[in-house]
């Protein structure tokens, strides 16, 4: 059996070279279940057409859902690999050439890899999406959980800025804020599942229709489109929803990193507000002390990977013109293997934060270092009829007096700047706090329970 999809018009074989330089099959083995669906689509197409019988159609379907079970199995990717293929579309095709005998012939009427592909790619994009969606979803409530959990215990931490100690907040709302990010990415994902699910390729062909009265309305609903794509030329050389989706992927790692940044700090002896479990931990193969928070590490790394194949991808698409060009294949492997990745990296991520253990006190005790309440005193001596100017300026007089006496602000700072009442500490801070977003202990419930019904309703619309 000949392993390629054109013969007629050659004379010789292929430079095997060249063939293996031009195949993505490796790229798009995970692209198989899909490209079994995007098939039966196009039997839907056929039949609904009547451009193939109903006994073909029956082969060729049962064809298909074989291939469907020796993917899930294995054998599948072993007779590709044991061919010559160009790319996964091609050796499914051989495949239900060989099971459904004469029928299998009929299976590419009307129909070229480049609509198959595009429409390939859209359900591998909504597939891939809603996972991401869903594993955003999961991290931003795992930090929602662990946030209402630290508010009872009422720690606290010093936020910063530019790595330096700023006010003091609580845990709960670095938490909290670490899971608005994880929100958005979520919403991001189902903005993709979303533009997946519009407009179907099938029928597209290679760039101009078909001249077979193909159904393409009942192969677009068959797949779950919600109509035939509108202009075949624009359609076979389309990557907008599959770069869509290698964005929201990179971009949910980019959050992930940011994240991960912060606990691979808090995890140093130096830091020491956060544990993480063995389970998650690697040690060094010279020094037998350490504990090394790897997974986080590797989740910042993968960020980096996502955004070298994300922006590969987008190069790739650079000024090839319309219709289908031989360059999208590199898309397609750049875009899978980035969001791959970036959905493990995600997944690691999870499972590393379940690992990690928070060190209340160690965080509680360093949240006033550094002179984090002096804000609140300028705010006192503003809220008392001073100008912001002159508050900065007093307030920061106290701040160097009491640096070079090697001493936190105290009371004598209270009664020299004439705001005895202002916040020494960081509960006291977070109390006097009164705007909304604000690490105010209300404020921060109002906001844990504002996001847990946003991860709802993402969660309900990508179910
Ligand atoms: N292997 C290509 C891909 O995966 C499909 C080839 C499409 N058409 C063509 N005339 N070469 O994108």
């Amino acid at each position: 059996m000949t392993t390629l999809q054109w013969g007629g018009r050659f004379d010789a074989e292929p430079d095997a070279a060249l063939l293996a330089f031009g195949s993505s099959l490796e790229d798009d083995l995970v692209l198989a279940p899909f490209d079994v669906q995007t098939s039966l689509g196009h039997v839907r197409a056929l039949a609904g057409g009547t451009v193939i019988s109903a006994d073909d159609e029956r082969a060729l379907r049962d064809a298909l859902l074989t291939v469907q079970r020796e993917i899930m199995d294995g054998s599948f990717t072993a007779f590709a690999r044991g061919g010559a293929f160009e790319d996964v579309h091609g050796a499914i095709d051989a495949r239900v050439r060989a099971l459904a005998g004469s029928a299998g012939e009929s299976l590419h009427a009307g129909r070229s890899r480049n609509d198959q592909v595009a429409t390939t790619l859209l359900l591998y994009a909504r597939d891939r999406a809603a996972a991401g969606g869903k594993l955003a979803l999961a991290i931003a409530d795992a930090l929602e959980a662990r946030a209402a959990d630290a508010l009872e215990r009422g720690t606290l931490l010093a936020a910063t800025t530019h790595w330096q100690p700023a006010q003091p907040v609580s845990l709960a709302f670095w938490l909290d804020a670490a899971a608005q990010g994880f929100v958005r990415a979520a919403d991001r994902f189902a903005r993709v599942v979303n533009d997946a699910k519009r407009f179907c390729p099938l029928g597209s062909s290679a760039v101009a229709g078909s001249s077979l009265p193909l159904d393409r309305t009942a192969a677009a609903y068959a797949l779950g489109f919600t109509a035939p794509s509108r202009n075949a030329l624009d359609t076979v050389g389309d990557r907008d929803v599959a770069l869509d989706l290698a964005h929201a992927a990179t971009r949910a790692v980019l959050t992930a990193s940011r994240a991960s940044e912060e606990f691979v700090l808090w995890t140093t002896p130096a830091f020491g507000y956060a544990t993480l479990g063995d389970a998650a931990a690697t040690g060094s193969s010279l020094m037998p002390q350490k504990k090394n928070p790897d997974p986080f590490e590797l989740v910042r790394a993968a960020a980096g990977r996502a955004l070298g194949t994300y922006a590969g991808a987008l190069a790739t698409t650079k000024g090839i013109g319309l219709s289908y060009h031989r360059d999208l294949q590199e898309t397609k492997a750049q875009i899978v293997r980035g969001t791959e990745h970036a959905l493990a990296a995600l997944d690691a991520f999870a499972r590393a934060f379940d690992a990690l253990r928070f060190n209340d006190d160690a965080m509680t005790a360093h949240a006033i270092d550094g002179y984090t309440v002096a804000t609140d005193l300028a705010d006192a001596m503003i809220a008392g009829g001073a100008t912001a100017r002159a508050a900065h300026t007093a307030v920061g007089e106290r701040v160097l007096r009491a640096e070079r006496e090697g001493r936190p602000l105290d009371a004598t700072d209270l009664a020299a700047i004439g705001v005895p009442q202002a916040p020494l500490d960081g509960n006291a801070s977070l109390a006097a706090k009164r705007t909304s977003g604000s690490p105010n202990h209300d404020r921060v419930t109002e906001s844990i329970a504002g996001t847990q019904r946003e991860i709802a309703s993402i969660m309900r619309e990508l179910a």
